[in-house]
């Protein structure tokens, strides 16, 4: 669907030029994406005891002061994912918000050790996701690359043996990507295993400089070969880093709502993406887990506009920096920019 109307003749609400807007998702973890309600629904129908009693005692369970608060719930609550089904319903539910907000392309992160610890089999998690990547391509015109996570608090070799699950599906597995927490854990933990990840045709992403120092991003770029840096807002702390990431045009993957929730920032206004920005890094705006930082891709750029007056030439350059960062191949990177200068 295409949009005709220039961003300020939508004056009802100011700010929903920025639904409108097409965007490409580069940051986002599927297992983040579970809603309370969905998290109901799959305890009942999997015969899950969960901890809260309704609804509204999960959103308040959702009070963060760091990364390791709300990775305790977030692995807590990936207990109710057990069938195909259930992964097939969590991934299509992202997907209809992506395309309720002009998300046009995504590039979704799964952690399949959360799943396989607990006895549930690779090939149950990753068919039941791509079934629905593939059924969003054909019905929502919503393209994606899948990309597989390593939990870094976990060991080399725990890492090696899911990369060994994964060789069968490694035409459904764009990249390899590191979650998980992030202090103590440096990327050069899984040097080996990221290099046999490149050597099998994967592309390599990290999470580096969320709560981590500027040091980890150099180890995420020199020994794991990255593409892209995911969060990397503590790059701003290093100016030989932050010319490193200027002159390489190296993406960071940043994710606003995420970082105050946790914490990076006390507040939206203290937020340094725009200066990144300005500077000439490749920043681009991500949601990272939104059924716990309060909101999806719109959400987080409208964000931008409340508390950091981002303007349109920031929020357009912020997309064209997405899509550029994008592992799509050519043809659809020039489908992607046409939607979005046919817009702004
Ligand atoms: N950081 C690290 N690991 C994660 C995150 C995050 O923001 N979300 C899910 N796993
Ligand atoms: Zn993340």
């Amino acid at each position: 669907m295409l949009h005709s109307k220039l961003p300020s003749e939508h004056c009802s609400n100011p700010l929903s030029w920025l639904s409108q807007l097409p965007k490409v998702e580069l940051h986002l973890h599927l297992e983040g994406s579970l809603e309370p309600q969905m998290l109901f629904d799959l305890a009942v129908r999997n015969h899950i005891k969960l901890p809260y009693e309704n609804v509204s005692a999960v959103k308040k369970a959702f009070q963060f002061t760091k990364l390791q608060d709300f990775l305790d719930i977030y692995y807590q609550a990936a207990k109710v994912l057990v069938t195909e089904q259930d992964f097939y319903d969590l991934t299509w539910a992202y997907l209809l918000k992506c395309k309720e907000q002009n998300v046009y392309h995504v590039e979704p992160f799964f952690d399949p050790q959360t799943h396989t610890e607990r006895g549930i089999a690779f090939s149950t998690v990753i068919t039941g996701i791509t079934s629905a990547l593939e059924d969003a391509e054909k019905q929502l015109g919503i393209s994606s690359e899948l990309i597989m996570c390593f939990l870094r608090h976990l060991s080399e070799e725990e890492a090696f043996a899911t990369l060994t699950l994964a060789e069968p599906y490694l035409d459904k597995i764009k990249a390899v990507g590191l979650d998980s927490s992030e202090k103590g854990h440096p990327p050069e933990k899984f040097s080996r295993v990221f290099a046999k990840a490149r050597q099998l045709g994967l592309l390599t992403v990290a999470h580096a400089g969320e709560e981590g120092p500027a040091e980890y991003i150099w180890t995420a770029i020199n020994d794991l070969k990255v593409a892209r840096v995911d969060h990397g807002v503590n790059a701003i702390h290093d100016p030989k880093l932050i010319d490193y990431l200027k002159e390489s045009q190296m993406p960071l993957t940043v994710c606003p709502l995420s970082n105050t929730k946790l914490k990076v920032f006390a507040d939206m206004s203290e937020h340094t993406i725009l200066d990144l920005l300005k500077l000439g890094v490749c920043v681009t705006v991500n949601s990272d887990d939104p059924s716990y930082f309060g909101g999806y891709m719109t959400e987080n750029f409208e964000a931008l506009a409340t508390s950091l007056n981002m303007n349109q030439d920031q929020a357009r350059k912020l997309v064209e920096n997405s899509i550029e960062a994008s592992f799509c191949n050519d043809h659809r990177k020039q489908q992607l920019f046409a939607l979005l200068h046919r817009y702004v």
